[in-house]
């Protein structure tokens, strides 16, 4: 847990229900928790179901890893440590984002299962949907988009996910998306069509 470190302050209630939003968005808040290894296509997924959406005309947003990291967490490295706190910073903003009646998409690898119960505990039920994006590490190695893998097997990154730092992988996720044998636009689809059986897309 998180230390509350300021004293003196006090919650203020909004006043503008999240019942008032919905009913002006025409469509539910939520967190789509995109999680995986790197090069499972993460990104890449939670950018077209954000585009599908968008057309659909929901209010939508993208947090993803590497943008993040060079803004709001520039201040943190790969330490398990340093992890927990990339996850705890973003499931608090991915929270805000959610009460202010938006769908957003996270991309991280948060490869700690604890640090991603802990954001699916800060919001309401319903509110938080993990979303795995399986593929194999022989895949994502193959794939390489960033040729980080290959760093990684020549010593020059430490600690990458897969290769000598772990990834856990979730075991209630509201979807498991089988990135080894579907492509982007398919595994999208699969997302969308959840959020329109569970009734988030509308009001
Ligand atoms: S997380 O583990 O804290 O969730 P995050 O998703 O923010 O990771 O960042 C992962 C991205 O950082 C990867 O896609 C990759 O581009 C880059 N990266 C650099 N070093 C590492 C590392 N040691 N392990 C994993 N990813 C790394």
């Amino acid at each position: 847990m998180t230390e509350q470190k300021a004293t003196n302050v006090t919650w203020h209630d909004h006043r503008v229900s999240k019942e008032e939003r919905v009913a002006l968005n025409g469509h539910k808040g939520a967190v789509l928790w995109f999680t995986g290894l790197s090069g499972c296509g993460k990104s890449t997924v939670a950018n077209t179901v954000d585009h599908l959406l968008h057309q659909r005309k929901a209010h939508t947003f993208v947090l993803d890893g590497d943008n993040i990291r060079m803004g709001l967490n520039k201040n943190l490295g790969f330490s398990p440590e340093d992890r927990t706190e990339n996850i705890r910073r973003i499931g608090e903003v991915s929270k805000l984002f959610a009460e202010a009646g938006i769908i957003v998409t996270t991309a991280f690898i948060s490869p700690y299962r604890e640090d991603r119960d802990k954001v699916r505990e800060l919001l309401g039920e319903g509110e938080f949907i993990e979303i795995y994006v399986k593929a194999s590490l022989e895949t994502c190695e193959a794939r390489d988009p960033k040729g980080l893998y290959k760093k990684a097997r020549a010593g020059e990154i430490k600690g990458f996910t897969g290769i000598d730092a772990p990834y856990e992988e979730p075991e209630n996720a509201e979807l498991v998306l089988d990135s080894d044998n579907k492509g982007i636009d398919d595994l999208a689809a699969e997302v969308v069509a959840y959020l329109d059986e569970k009734g988030y897309l509308s009001a």
